[in-house]
């Protein structure tokens, strides 16, 4: 249906379920609107935000009749920061959308029923559990007048800020939101959980500047891994741990296992399994990424059962896929997921178990479609609250070949 919908528009509409994306699903006069800081079941008046071509998207800005689970915003930018789309749900009923939204996916996009809880996090800088002070990572930007932002949402524009609830206490403290930094710059401020801190100063000319170590420490089970500071590392600090953890339990590795470790990093998952496999097994890494394959290359120096391939993954597979079978893998792609083509060459290497982490629930599940397709089933699924007050959510999802009972 044609949307006749204005910008700026106000319209008063009930407000249905939650949707991929943090926005609830809205019907006016039959069309659809996506709807932000909303609740299901809520009446509201929405202003609308903007137009495609089939829907709309606006802005709960009055509500008539809330859900029970509607709390007070605790940070002071809510609504106005595009850093946090939550900030307004329980923190409970948070992790009940975010179950939800999983559930809605697979449905549709898996054609499987699933049931999965949203677990939530221990954080030391939140005891209470009220889902703050998660973030060790926070990129802001510097204003026409150097004074640090975050954008505001769906805007290029700025919304400047004098600490982030989300961030970590140092970080949400730190120095670096008051200094005056050169107009149009990122400066993302990063700590590690050794203790490191990192300031990145990255100018519009595409020039960029470290203040402080040029990686950080981070310590998981155990284990030190240096990692870049403008490299990737799982943001919340019960994350290395926690997953590590899951993809362990979801492959039960073995002495003389021979791994896969599929979009590595600096090698988060290799460390744990390498644990499990003893000497006699081995692990393949692969990551596309310079920084990411120079931390790998440290963190695995003396471990001579791990070999380090830097490369796309779809061609490292097909390169191995001639070398013969793997017996595990773990894969851990970015938000668009593997895809079929990767997920083809990973299951011909024939693992008896394929442990996927996705922080995208549409991508997984799209992905396990494509995975029964070939044979391979989801047999388990864990779903993980590493980024509270936003829709975003991470998951473990476990999967086994079909053995054919002939
Ligand atoms: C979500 S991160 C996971 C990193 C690691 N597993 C961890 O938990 O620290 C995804 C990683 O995949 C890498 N990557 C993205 N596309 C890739 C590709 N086509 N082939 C290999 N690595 C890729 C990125 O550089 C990034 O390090």
């Amino acid at each position: 249906m044609k949307v006749s919908l204005e910008l700026g528009q106000l319209i008063e509409v009930d407000i249905g379920p939650i949707a991929h994306g943090g926005h609830c699903v809205a019907r006016h006069e039959g069309q659809v609107i996506f709807v932000r800081h909303a609740l299901p079941n809520e009446r509201v008046v929405v202003e609308v935000t903007s137009l495609a071509k089939s829907f709309a998207r606006g802005d709960a800005v009055r509500i008539i009749q809330s859900s029970p689970d509607r709390v007070n915003a605790p940070c002071r930018y809510a609504g106005n920061c595009g850093g946090c789309d939550f900030q307004h749900v329980s923190i409970s009923a948070q992790r009940t959308l975010k179950a939800a939204v999983i559930t809605e996916q697979f449905h549709r996009l898996a054609k499987i029923e699933i049931a999965v809880d949203v677990e939530e996090m221990a954080n030391e800088f939140d005891e209470e559990g009220r889902g703050l002070h998660w973030r060790t990572r926070v990129a802001f930007l510097a204003d026409d007048e150097g004074r640090l932002g975050l954008r505001r949402n769906h805007s290029h524009d700025l919304v400047r800020i004098e600490s982030c609830l989300i961030a970590v206490p140092s970080i949400a403290t730190t120095q670096a939101l008051a200094h005056r930094w050169p107009p149009g710059s990122v400066v993302q401020v990063t700590v590690s959980n050794t203790g490191d801190e990192v300031v990145i100063v990255k100018n519009e000319a595409g020039g960029q500047e470290i203040l402080g170590a040029p990686q950080v420490d981070q310590t998981v089970l155990g284990r030190t891994f240096r990692v870049a500071a403008d490299g990737f590392w799982q943001v919340h600090p019960a994350a290395p741990k926690v997953l590590s953890e899951a993809v362990i339990d979801s492959l039960s590795p073995v002495h003389g296992d021979h791994g896969l470790d599929l979009y590595a990093g600096a090698g988060l998952f290799t460390g744990a399994l390498l644990s499990r496999i003893g000497t006699t097994g081995r692990i393949d890494l692969v990551e596309s990424s310079t920084p990411g394959i120079a931390d790998a290359k440290v963190n695995f120096a003396h471990s001579a059962n791990v070999t380090i391939h830097h490369g796309e993954v779809l061609r490292m597979l097909e390169g191995m896929k001639r070398r013969g079978g793997v017996d595990i893998a773990v894969l851990d792609p970015p938000r668009a997921g593997a895809g079929a083509k990767v997920l083809r060459v990973l299951c011909a290497l024939t693992p008896r178990r394929i442990a996927y982490v996705a922080c995208d629930p549409a991508a997984l599940a799209r992905d396990t479609a494509y995975l029964r397709d070939l044979g391979y089933f989801l047999v388990d699924i864990r779903a993980f609250d590493l980024f509270p007050m936003t829709h975003h959510v991470e998951c473990v999802a476990t999967f086994e070949p079909v053995l054919d009972a002939g």
